[in-house]
């Protein structure tokens, strides 16, 4: 199958590996909240394809919420402060939540979100994160579905961005940033 794979990204996760870790993580929250039915909530835009492929995998009657956000704050800082730009569709009062995310780097963004949900009632709040960067943690943060823990470099791929690009590809790499200068 031709992929699209553009030369100032080197890879780092393989699509396969991607797959089998992600089959993993739905079997767990399977098993947690078998004869339960859960919300997963995507947060948007990064986590799309992840929440997207995790749903497929697990094994329960699930609903699907987007969360829109945009952090505060420079490209490379999180600030920690977050705006909501789209809002849920549905009240999650009651609800078994699962928030998933792409990356959790300095754990800002979804230490205020977990406070923030907390606020609508639903049952349950759990963090399902296809990565984490343990070296840029800032806040405590308790993922209870990691995908991968990676170094301290810059991700494209399987949903996450540069500047809006490189969402499509279907693995993960690092980013060359003096390979991309000029485009
Ligand atoms: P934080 O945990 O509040 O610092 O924010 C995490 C958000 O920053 C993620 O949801 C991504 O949108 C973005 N982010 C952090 N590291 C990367 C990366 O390596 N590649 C792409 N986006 C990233
Ligand atoms: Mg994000």
């Amino acid at each position: 199958m031709p992929e699209f794979s553009p030369p100032e990204v080197k890879p780092l996760i393989s699509a396969e590996r991607i797959a089998a870790r992600v089959d993993e993580l739905a079997a767990e929250i399977s098993r947690d909240y078998a004869g339960r039915s859960l919300v997963l909530l995507s947060v948007l835009k990064g986590s799309f394809v992840f929440a997207a492929d995790l749903a497929r995998a697990i094994d329960l009657p699930v609903r699907l919420e987007f969360l829109g956000v945009r952090s505060y704050g420079d490209d490379t800082k999180s600030s920690g402060v977050v705006q909501i730009t789209q809002d849920l569709t549905r009240p999650v009062t009651g609800d078994d939540l699962v928030i998933v995310e792409d990356i959790i780097d300095t754990g800002l963004t979804i230490s205020y979100l977990r406070e923030q949900l907390k606020g609508r009632n639903p049952a349950s709040v759990k963090v399902a994160s296809l990565l984490h960067k343990p070296a840029r943690i800032q806040r405590a943060v308790e993922i209870d579905y990691l995908g991968f823990t990676i170094d301290d470099v810059f991700v494209v791929g399987y949903g996450l961005d540069y500047a809006e690009r490189y969402r499509n590809l279907r693995y993960l790499g690092v980013l060359d940033p003096s390979r991309t200068a000029g485009k």
